[in-house]
């Protein structure tokens, strides 16, 4: 990141002084493909080789590192529900300040993502997710992650895909290391038709291939963002049920709720996300939480779908309705614009 930031600052200063490459190589006695790479971020450079290039540029040292560095970060899966497509009109009901940040039901994180809060608890009933979280949180464990999906990178064929698919069936499983865990859930995730991820009443991951001839698995500057996120904040990550995951919420806290839909009458929703789904009984027991919550003072946002069951289970607190787009679906016809709702205790 830092290298790709130095580059692009180079090649910018060098443009705002209408200055070709060559031009830039022979004041500053540097070879010409060597500026190229410098400029691309491929190379690292010494500390002469910056003295050099402001002495070239006819600037202060500390003007030339007067650099943007990119840290945001974005979800490292694609998951069913993510909410990357409305982010903004989720933030337009964020609370205007809080203490904690709870997001029990996290997901692919986007939100998680672009607040990027200094405390948070982060948790989804989805194991193989959670590790992956994990992993970011620990040097060793995301080396070895990165490490195993580029073997997985380079492996993928067809054939493969249905080995690693099966590896939750082997006896071995449990035994397998959290980055393992954690990389093929990964791998399946950006393999596998639609990006989908299902399991079956068994527990088994069970979504045909995605047919791709190539597999891109993880964007190495979003990996080094998202480590030096989970490193640099405090962030406890669980997989439990969502009642557990929020029990210490205090006043002042904020807990956002992102559940697997309610189904339209109409529409076949994906709601399946685990072995258990989720069903209008958890609906009713997610309800009871959000107001016991509310009870203890704690601000709490919820997204669904606008339904008349979800109406009807919130009516008490503040409904807005959105617009939204539905990215993934097994089935095709549940693709495309939906109502949602985004309820509010503030
Ligand atoms: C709608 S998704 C969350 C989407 C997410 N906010 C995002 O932006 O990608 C719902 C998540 O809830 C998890 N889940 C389902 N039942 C749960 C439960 N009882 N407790 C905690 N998490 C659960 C699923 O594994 C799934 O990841």
């Amino acid at each position: 990141m830092i290298l790709n930031s130095f580059g692009s600052r180079i090649k910018e200063l060098r443009t705002e002084k209408m200055m070709p490459q060559l031009d830039l190589a022979k004041a500053s006695g540097i070879d010409r493909a060597q500026i190229s790479k410098i400029e691309k971020g491929k190379i690292n450079v010494t500390l002469e080789t910056i003295d050099k290039l402001a002495f070239a540029l006819n600037i202060e040292l500390k003007e030339l590192m007067n650099l943007s560095i990119d840290d945001t970060i974005h979800p490292f899966v694609k998951w069913a529900g993510g909410k990357t497509q409305i982010l903004n009109k989720l933030k337009s009901f964020l609370p205007t300040n809080y203490n904690e940040y709870y997001e029990p039901f996290v997901g692919g994180g986007a939100l998680l993502f672009s607040l990027r809060p200094k405390v948070a608890h982060i948790n989804d009933q989805n194991y193989e997710l959670v590790c992956a979280y994990k992993c970011f949180k620990n040097k060793e464990d995301f080396n070895s992650l990165k490490f195993s999906l580029k073997e997985h990178e380079k492996k993928h064929s067809e054939e493969y895909y249905y080995q690693v698919r099966a590896l939750d069936k082997d006896s071995n499983y449990n035994n397998f290391s959290l980055a393992e865990k954690a990389s093929r859930m990964i791998y399946l995730n950006k393999a596998c038709f639609n990006g989908l991820y299902r399991v079956n009443s068994k527990g088994y991951f069970n979504v045909p291939s995605g047919k791709k001839e190539k597999v891109n698995t993880f964007d190495e500057d979003n990996f080094i963002a998202l480590e030096k996120f989970f490193t640099n904040n405090k962030i406890t990550i669980t997989s439990d049920d969502f009642e557990i995951a929020v029990k210490n919420a205090k006043a002042g806290d904020f807990v956002y709720f992102d559940p697997p839909y309610d189904v339209y009458p109409d529409k076949n929703g994906f709601v399946d996300y685990g072995k258990e789904g989720f069903g209008k009984e958890e609906q009713i027991r997610l309800c009871k939480c959000y107001t016991d919550l509310n009870k203890k003072g704690v601000k709490v946002m919820l997204s669904n779908h606008n339904t008349e069951f979800i109406n009807e289970l919130y009516k008490d607190f503040n409904i807005h309705v959105i617009d939204a787009k539905r990215m993934i679906n097994s089935n095709p016809n549940g693709r495309g614009n939906v109502q949602e709702v985004i309820i509010t205790n503030y």
